[in-house]
């Protein structure tokens, strides 16, 4: 139930935003602070987190000359303005660089730096995410959450007025539900200030995902848990605790919150209904996790010693001063609702139809009379014509299906090799037999979109959409336009990763 005084504040709230002519509903951070536990971190790339805020959301960088700029809401309160991103963007690639902390304490994420291990980025720095991984809509208005992919990660080792020691805090996270794996750690919140593991209770983090190497909950996963540093908890004991169900929810409401011998799991569908409590009780009886001791950095999409396996997609959260009231939460958990997260197309460009048998052709100058083929497992180009033999047709015609990973994209099945599809492993394009597996799944869905180079389409990984279809020195590969490997090279990337897509030539 509220106070009295936390009714008083919000009336006042209410009042406030009257009297500057600003009619929208609180944010979560004016019902955090109206419950006594206000954010001291808030972060998004789809809305401001607080009624008046108009500042900058997130910085995006684009590869065609490396300039960056900002992206705000579209009015106070509001949703993100995704369309100065869009047209910031056109005909290029766009990374995520900076998510802005709007609580004006400047606890800003940037891409993560080493720590106990190494990114995948030069001098081990963690990859920075796709602008245009993880569309959605807010109240039917486009916005972009965070897709991060294994590899992908941000920090801030220098916040301000995070929780350290036992002090008291909360945190929530909107997540994609169905975006996860099994790998060390999707995170958000609390964690080492020197990216490396110091020992049990140095973190308290939201974890979401299907490991199970420390904790699980019931069913198979994913699960919400806390990263409290060598140990994802379910609950009272390490291990399993039935009470912490599987999530299936599309967007999810993830909540973690911790004081003195007492803490919290907390969950809900994110697009309706209410919050449920997982957990709630005292501290596991492990040695090091009462007291704690946290150390008040933050983390996205990584673990506290900066381990880079996971996957999963953020698209809001914050973290508090004090111990949210359930209260609270239930509040800003309705809030969440009213903004009608929803999802929207993954594609773009020259319509694909499911089932048909297509040919891709390469745009590059040097190569306009090769196609997309494959000898053998190996994925590459090759010159084709209407005089080549079946075989090479066959070799260079791939049959349409709805995506393996995520029907809203496709997979290409080999026309000559039913059963086999492109995917990418260690990011070369093979063409491998599906084993049924959700790794294989995920590796052979792509979402093609309008041709960066203003032909035909590009072909974006689902799980890396840094990384396109390529063709370099005429074999395939899925490339990100600049980065560590020979094949990311930025020279002619829009060229190399823009196809020409027409029936199949078998
Ligand atoms: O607690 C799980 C993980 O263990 C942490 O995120 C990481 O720092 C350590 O490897
Ligand atoms: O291609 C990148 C990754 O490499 C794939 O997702 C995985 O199957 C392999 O380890
Ligand atoms: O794949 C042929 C060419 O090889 C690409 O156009 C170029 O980027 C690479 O050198």
């Amino acid at each position: 139930m509220f106070s009295r005084t936390s009714v008083e504040r919000t009336c006042v709230l209410a009042l406030g935003l009257v009297a500057t002519g600003s009619l929208v509903a609180a944010g979560p951070c004016d019902l955090f602070s109206s419950g006594g536990t206000p954010c001291i971190a808030a972060h998004s790339t789809t809305r401001a987190l607080y009624s008046a805020y108009a500042g900058s959301l997130y910085q995006v960088k684009r590869g065609s000359d490396n300039t960056t700029t900002n992206i705000a809401p579209l009015s106070a309160g509001g949703v993100a303005n995704a369309a100065a991103q869009d047209t910031f963007c056109a005909s290029t690639t766009c990374l995520i660089t900076i998510i802005y902390d709007q609580s004006g304490r400047g606890n800003h994420l940037t891409q993560a730096p080493p720590g106990g291990f190494s990114g995948p980025e030069s001098n081990g720095y963690d990859n920075l995410a796709s602008a245009t991984g993880a569309p959605v809509t807010l109240n039917g208005q486009k916005a972009y959450g965070v897709f991060i992919s294994p590899g992908t990660g941000y920090r801030n080792n220098a916040a301000s007025g995070t929780a350290t020691g036992d002090a008291a805090e909360g945190m929530y996270a909107v997540l994609d539900g169905t975006h996860y794996n099994g790998g060390c750690c999707f995170d958000y919140g609390n964690a080492e200030t020197n990216s490396h593991d110091t020992g049990n209770g140095h973190m308290e983090a939201i974890y979401f995902g299907d490991s199970t190497s420390w904790g699980s909950g019931s069913g198979s996963g994913p699960w919400v848990m806390a990263d409290l540093e060598n140990g994802l908890f379910s609950g009272l004991s390490a291990g399993n605790n039935a009470g912490d169900p599987s999530i299936s929810y599309r967007f999810v409401t993830a909540a973690i919150k911790g004081e003195p011998n007492q803490w919290a799991i907390r969950g809900a569908n994110a697009a309706s209904g209410s919050l449920s409590t997982y957990y709630s009780g005292v501290r596991p009886s492990v040695s090091g996790y009462n007291p704690m001791s946290k150390e008040g950095a933050i983390i996205l999409g990584i673990g506290g010693d900066n381990s880079v396996s996971a996957q999963g997609t953020f698209y809001e959260g914050v973290m508090t001063s004090g111990y949210p009231s359930d209260a609270t939460e239930n509040s800003v958990q309705a809030n969440i609702v009213a903004a009608k997260y929803a999802t929207t197309a993954l594609t773009s460009g020259p319509a694909l139809t499911v089932g048909s048998s297509i040919s891709l052709r390469a745009t590059t100058a040097c190569c306009t009379t090769r196609y997309l083929a494959h000898t053998g497992t190996t994925v590459n180009t090759q010159v084709v014509s209407s005089s080549s033999t079946t075989a090479l047709k066959q070799q260079a015609s791939w049959t349409v299906r709805a995506g393996l990973g995520n029907s809203a994209c496709f997979s290409f099945e080999s026309v000559d090799t039913a059963g086999s599809y492109i995917r990418h492993y260690n990011f070369a394009l093979l063409v491998n037999a599906n084993d049924g597996s959700k790794q294989f799944h995920e590796d052979a869905t792509f979402c093609p979109q309008t041709g960066l180079n203003g032909q035909g389409n590009s072909i974006r990984s689902w799980s890396y959409p840094t990384r396109y279809f390529r063709h370099y020195s005429n074999v395939g590969y899925i490339a990100s336009n600049g980065g560590v490997h020979t094949f990311d090279a930025a020279t002619s990337f829009n060229d190399d990763v823009s196809w020409v897509i027409s029936t199949g030539f078998a």
